[in-house]
């Protein structure tokens, strides 16, 4: 039986710039029984059309992002401290070269639209609504180009509905 708690989005009381930015998330998404997720720490929760909404930027050479395009759901989900080598190995190898769920010993539930881990604390099921890629043209704060893109390595932003919280 899960552990997980089905909350409202305006139940979390995490703080969103310490439990992306410093906890990081992974971002999971599936092909049919076969998932894959990847470490994201840029991003955000919100509103957008007066929906609660998850804001995510993946970067196209991502496994993830070819199985982000294909499915309309995605999750995200956090983790305990005890899991921060498990984030960063999926921060830092591809699901190209390994099941990275069998290597970080997180567990694949798929009882949702979208894949995410019994390991986690806190998940979000996020549909797409909106997806965009950044690009030169429209970047304000140019100082980012360098530090940030290639020319060839622009970030997809995903807005998204968050249809589900499941909570432990
Ligand atoms: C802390 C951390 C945060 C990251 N945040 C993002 C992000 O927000 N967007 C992104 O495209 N990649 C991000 N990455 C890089 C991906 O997680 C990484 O390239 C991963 O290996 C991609 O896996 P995949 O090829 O299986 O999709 C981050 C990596 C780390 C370690």
């Amino acid at each position: 039986m899960s552990d997980f708690k089905k909350i409202n989005p305006s139940e979390i009381t995490d703080n969103p710039f310490d439990l992306i930015g410093k906890d990081w998330a992974l971002v999971a998404a599936k092909n049919g029984d076969y998932c894959n997720m990847m470490t994201a720490s840029w991003g955000g929760v919100g509103i957008m059309w007066n929906k609660p909404a998850a804001f995510t930027f993946i970067r196209p050479q991502r496994f993830t992002f070819g199985l982000m395009e294909k499915e309309d759901y995605y999750s995200l989900s956090f983790y305990d401290e005890e899991y921060r080598e498990a984030l960063k190995f999926c921060g830092t190898q591809s699901g190209r070269d390994f099941d990275k769920a069998a290597e970080c010993n997180l567990t694949p539930c798929f009882d949702e639209k979208a894949p995410y881990f019994k390991e986690a604390k806190l998940v979000m099921i996020c549909r797409k609504m909106y997806a965009q890629d950044l690009n030169e043209q429209s970047i304000i704060d140019t100082k980012m180009l360098g530090p940030q893109y290639n020319g060839d390595d622009y970030h997809k932003m995903y807005i998204s509905e968050i249809i589900k919280v499941l909570k432990k």
